[in-house]
């Protein structure tokens, strides 16, 4: 099923006075196995977008759909259901919980999506597999490097086989050799799994590895352009 933002205007109401444009007359569709990017500079909306992507963040304007259903139609609840029924996220400071170990942070959103506990098993086991972390689940994160913390988020956001995973400056952390670790892993994920990912980034290899670049600016889309492998 495809997400898709359609016209979407968001403002933000910075003070009483001061209104800032976070997304002005973004169109965006993501079809499955896509793999693309949101790249521009600071404060241009990357963010935002991803935000309103996730139906954290509602449009001031415009629809966001899933399929056939409008996002901004649902409840706050209905929207977090969704949310965790459909997208997996991966942040640039990872945001592991400390107090869990490795597997019980990428079994988290599984206990609250209500999967039974063999299925619930399973699925960190391959996920942690996936990310070659499957002898370090009893470790907790302040045990684990910057790059193997990032897996680990990596793990918990594809455990759930989720149609989108969303990304913000997943690699921005990390030295350039683990990024281009992390980079090669979402590829393959993308290609052995058909797993969809849109990023937002600065990192130039991320870039250069992405199907489709979306550039942001002052809010919009500037500009799209597509790799023909
Ligand atoms: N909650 C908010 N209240 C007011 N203004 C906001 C809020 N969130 C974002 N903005 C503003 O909206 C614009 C877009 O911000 P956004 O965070 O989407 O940018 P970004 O491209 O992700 O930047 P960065 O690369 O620094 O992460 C900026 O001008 C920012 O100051
Ligand atoms: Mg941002």
């Amino acid at each position: 099923m495809q997400f898709e933002l359609v016209n979407v205007e968001k403002v933000y109401q910075a003070s009483e006075e001061t209104k800032v444009y976070g997304a002005r007359n973004v169109n965006l569709k993501i079809a499955e196995s896509d793999f693309m990017a949101l790249v521009g500079p600071s404060g241009s909306g990357k963010t935002t977008i991803l935000n309103l992507i996730a139906g954290l963040i509602l449009p001031t304007l415009g629809t966001l759909r899933h399929g056939t259903s409008d996002i901004t139609a649902l409840s706050l609840e209905e929207r977090t259901k969704h949310r965790l029924d459909y997208m997996g996220f991966i942040f640039q400071d990872y945001q592991l919980l400390p107090i869990l170990t490795a597997a019980e942070n990428v079994e988290f959103p599984l206990q609250l999506k209500g999967f039974s506990q063999g299925e619930i098993k399973d699925r960190v086991t391959w996920a942690l597999a996936q990310v070659g972390l499957e002898t370090m689940g009893h470790r907790f994160p302040k045990q684990l490097s910057g790059g193997q913390q990032q897996r680990v988020s990596i793990a918990r956001a594809i455990a759930g086989k989720p149609q989108l995973i969303l990304a913000d400056e997943p690699t921005a952390n990390l030295d350039s050799k683990t990024a281009q670790e992390i980079i090669e892993l979402f590829k393959k994920l993308n290609q052995d799994y058909k797993l969809t990912f849109v990023f937002s980034t600065h990192d130039q290899r991320l870039i250069d590895q992405v199907k489709t670049v979306h550039y942001v600016k002052d809010g919009q889309i500037s500009e799209t352009r597509t790799h023909h492998a």
